[in-house]
């Protein structure tokens, strides 16, 4: 019914403060995930990712949706019908810029605002930590019309909920509200709607006063040392700081220096003043 969005148009975004706020934008689809919206949306991580005037991603919908899942028609059905290679292009795009996300140069946050279906939950496990409106609806409803949840959503489930939860969840095709989210793991916190944006704001301006090349390092070594056995992690945790150093090698001293010597804060109650060791 409604006129074709331009592919350009199906992802929004601005920058203020630090923050990039993006943002799915076919609120009339409930932002689900066209071919053309994941070619999109990996052209604005690749304008923003390196940006000087952005230190935190904020990934969030527009209207009354988060994202309903891949788009049934545009990325199923039409790419179906032109072949394999067709469907496994659209893959690649969309997989391609969730990867992306999950190795983003600065931190990301998930703002659920809405409905968070299927596909949904590849971004939503891309991004380092999420927030969630009470009244978002999240579900694996691929059992519903008859698939199972792929596209990494059986992966995230497994990943962020107990095994119970993951087989119920994925095969009784229920859905569940952001507070339950909140309580099985899937997101940090649950928020009345009309406070998300406050809440999600004061967490990105925390995150603003860290070390940036600290940051990187850090949401680096949470994803990878899942999938190592301890020897292997404590290895890894040397080299990725001792890599760290050589591209920040000044702010660790300064930390330790306002701290022992200057005595202008405590790194158990916040973060050293980044500005001095800049100015
Ligand atoms: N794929 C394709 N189109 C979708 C879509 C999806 N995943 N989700 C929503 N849309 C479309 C609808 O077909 C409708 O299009 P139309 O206006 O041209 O008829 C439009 O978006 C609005 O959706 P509607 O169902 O009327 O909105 P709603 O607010 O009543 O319901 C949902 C919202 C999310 C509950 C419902 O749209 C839905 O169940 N979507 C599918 C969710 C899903 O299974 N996703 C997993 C995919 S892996």
């Amino acid at each position: 019914m409604s006129a074709q969005r331009s592919e350009e148009d199906t992802v929004a975004f601005e920058v203020k403060d630090g923050i990039a706020w993006v943002s799915f934008n076919r609120p009339e689809k409930r932002n689900c995930m066209s071919p053309a919206l994941n070619r999109q949306m990996m052209r604005v991580l690749d304008e923003l990712e390196y940006r000087d005037d952005v230190g935190v991603l904020v990934l969030t919908g527009e209207g009354t949706s988060w994202s309903a899942g891949m788009d049934l028609q545009e990325y199923f059905r039409e790419n179906e019908a032109k072949g394999l290679g067709a469907t496994r292009q659209a893959q690649r795009e969309a997989y391609g810029w969730w990867r992306r996300l999950r190795w983003y140069h600065k931190p990301t946050i998930a703002m659920v605002n809405g409905w968070c279906f299927g596909g949904g939950y590849g971004p939503l496990f891309a991004c380092d930590l999420a927030f969630a409106a009470e009244e978002a609806t999240f579900g694996l409803s691929e059992i519903n019309w008859g698939i199972l949840p792929g596209g990494g959503a059986s992966k995230v489930a497994a990943e962020l909920l107990s095994f119970r939860r993951a087989m119920y969840h994925a095969m009784m095709g229920e859905n569940i509200d952001g507070k339950t989210a909140a309580e099985w793991g899937m997101v940090n916190e649950a928020i009345p709607l009309a406070g998300l944006k406050d809440r999600v704001t004061a967490v990105a301006k925390v995150l603003l006063e860290k070390n940036p090349v600290a940051l990187k390092a850090t949401k680096d070594a949470i994803r990878r040392v899942r999938e190592m056995t301890y020897d292997n992690a404590e290895d890894y945790l040397i080299r990725a700081q001792e890599a760290a150093n050589s591209f920040d090698g000044e702010g660790r001293k300064e930390g330790i220096k306002q701290f022992i010597d200057d005595k202008t804060y405590k790194p158990g109650l916040g973060a050293y003043n980044r500005e001095k060791s800049q100015g």
